[in-house]
């Protein structure tokens, strides 16, 4: 059975580099949905953690800008660690999947493109409900 935490990838992002610097660019093949909002997590006290929530519907791209954080994607059944830690990857999260950051480095600050605006609704904040809507959705 294909899982949704299969679908959670890492996409490289397109860049120029020359002697004065990098510059990563993403156009609208480079994430397979339309942005409708940008956040970013910044000044991260050490030893923090965010998330801990998926989404019914949302899909989002992380990229850290700056530094280094882990995020932990969970499906219910299996868990991935995933380093980012370079501004030319980015994450993919497809809708369900439980998704927890943390291990955040000094100084990171974490991008977020997300496909939706934001909906409360949208959320399940209890890792035990989140199952529920895995085995119902049979996602
Ligand atoms: P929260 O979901 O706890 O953040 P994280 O996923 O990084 O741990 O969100 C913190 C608060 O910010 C919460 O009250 C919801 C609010 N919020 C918005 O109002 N708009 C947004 O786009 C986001 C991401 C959060």
């Amino acid at each position: 059975m294909c899982k949704a935490i299969n679908d959670c990838v890492i996409v490289e992002i397109p860049k120029i580099e020359d002697h004065r610097g990098n510059l990563a660019i993403i156009e609208k093949e480079v994430i397979p949905f339309q942005v409708q909002r940008v956040y970013y997590l910044y000044d991260i006290p050490s030893g923090s953690s965010r998330g801990g929530h998926a989404h019914k519907e949302l899909r989002q791209f992380l990229i850290a800008l700056s530094g280094s954080f882990d995020v932990i994607l969970k499906d219910g059944e299996v868990e991935r660690r995933i380093t980012l830690n370079n501004p030319s990857k980015g994450l993919l999260i497809t809708p369900g999947n439980w998704r927890e950051l943390e291990n955040f480095s000094s100084g990171a600050v974490c991008l977020v493109l997300a496909s939706n605006v934001y909906c409360e609704e949208d959320y399940i904040r209890d890792f035990e409900v989140f199952k529920s809507f895995k085995k119902l959705k049979n996602i």
